[in-house]
């Protein structure tokens, strides 16, 4: 197979931060996608529909002349966050989700939720009204290893909210364990996951091994490979449950290689690609427009693109570096050979 046409896919997890950096990364986030659900964790978060359209407005005032990206926005739900917001972003026409962090559990996260109990008629409400719950799915209790805060997250909290909410739409948002694969599998049609590229490439053995490679690390982190193989036979198994979602996150290449360096991996420079090369080396082209282009508009209940998108069999190379704001980013693989190339 010399080249793949695909339905253009979409991407159902990014970060696009805010103000001048919206000029390198809405375009990145525009190559080879259609639409993008933009997460909310700005300093300080987007927590309103009022801020959701501001940030929309400046994400669409940075798009590539011609272009038709569409971000879809997502509020960030807090301690806080009443009910007539979720039914005002469920009436806006440009809202399609709201997120879940645990407060401190990732990047931007410290006014996330503090306890599931706080939020209980926003989630009945987002039932009632069909708003999809955007969920990272890891405990933040520090008696818990960092390696097993997602299977941990499942067992506390994640079995009793499907129990509790049983028609709410969760989406178990960059899964990165063979429990977190298992669970969504074997859970109701409510309930899907994405997968980033980097969990479908790495394991934490490419992250510590001969030395550490700041620019593998993502919350959640990287696992062991018995981990990162249970992603690939999801990803790659046309189950409609999982779907697409990079979760590119741009930090500064100063940031990274720091003595505390932040969490996030900027993979839009060579998102389709990426998980091209995986769907290829697991033999299973012929499922990769399924994960990337349909799977997730059904679970949104939107159309599909009517455009589309080529890759081709054409060695090149991420570039090594790139330039990001007035600095420096490092953008996920760098360097590295890919054996498809989108076509333009
Ligand atoms: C994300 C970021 O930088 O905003 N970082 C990450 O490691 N994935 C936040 C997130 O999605 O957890
Ligand atoms: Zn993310």
């Amino acid at each position: 197979m010399a080249k793949i046409t695909l339905i253009q896919p979409d991407d159902w997890h990014l970060h696009l931060r805010d103000d001048s950096a919206l000029a390198t990364t809405v375009p990145a986030a525009t190559r080879g996608f259609g639409r993008g659900i933009v997460m909310p964790n700005l300093k300080p978060p987007v927590t309103s529909v009022a801020e959701a359209k501001a940030y929309r407005d400046r994400i669409i005032a940075n798009r590539p002349e011609g272009s038709n990206w569409e971000p879809l926005m997502v509020l960030y739900l807090t301690d806080n966050t009443r009910t007539e917001e979720i039914r005002a972003a469920a009436d806006s026409g440009f809202i399609y989700g709201c997120k879940y962090y645990p407060a401190g559990a990732t990047t931007n996260s410290d006014s996330g939720v503090t306890d599931i109990a706080n939020i209980g008629d926003v989630l009945e409400t987002m039932q009632e009204v069909g708003m999809v719950l955007q969920l990272h799915g890891e405990v933040t209790d520090e008696t818990i290893d960092i390696f097993d805060r997602e299977a941990v997250f499942i067992e506390r909290h994640l079995i009793n909210l499907v129990a509790q909410y049983p028609t709410l739409k969760i989406i178990f948002e960059h899964i990165t364990t063979q429990q977190a694969a298992n669970f969504v599998s074997s859970a109701g049609d409510n309930i899907a996951a994405t997968i980033t590229p980097q969990h479908l490439l790495y394991n934490r053995n490419h992250m510590l091994v001969g030395g550490i490679r700041p620019h593998l690390f993502c919350l959640p982190i990287l696992k062991r490979d018995i981990h990162q193989k249970a992603l690939i036979k999801a990803a790659v198994s046309g189950n409609k449950k999982f779907f697409l979602g990079t979760d590119s996150a741009p930090h500064t290449r100063d940031s990274k290689e720091s003595c505390c360096g932040c969490a996030g991996c900027f993979s839009h420079p060579a998102a389709v690609e990426l998980y091209a090369e995986v769907f290829d080396k697991a033999g299973a082209m012929d499922k990769l427009e399924a994960f990337a282009s349909t799977n997730g508009p059904d679970f949104y209940n939107l159309p599909y693109n009517n455009t589309s998108i080529s890759l081709k069999k054409e060695s090149w190379e991420i570039p090594s570096s790139l330039p990001f704001d007035g600095s420096e980013i490092i953008p996920l693989a760098a360097g590295n050979k890919l054996s498809w190339r989108l076509e333009s």
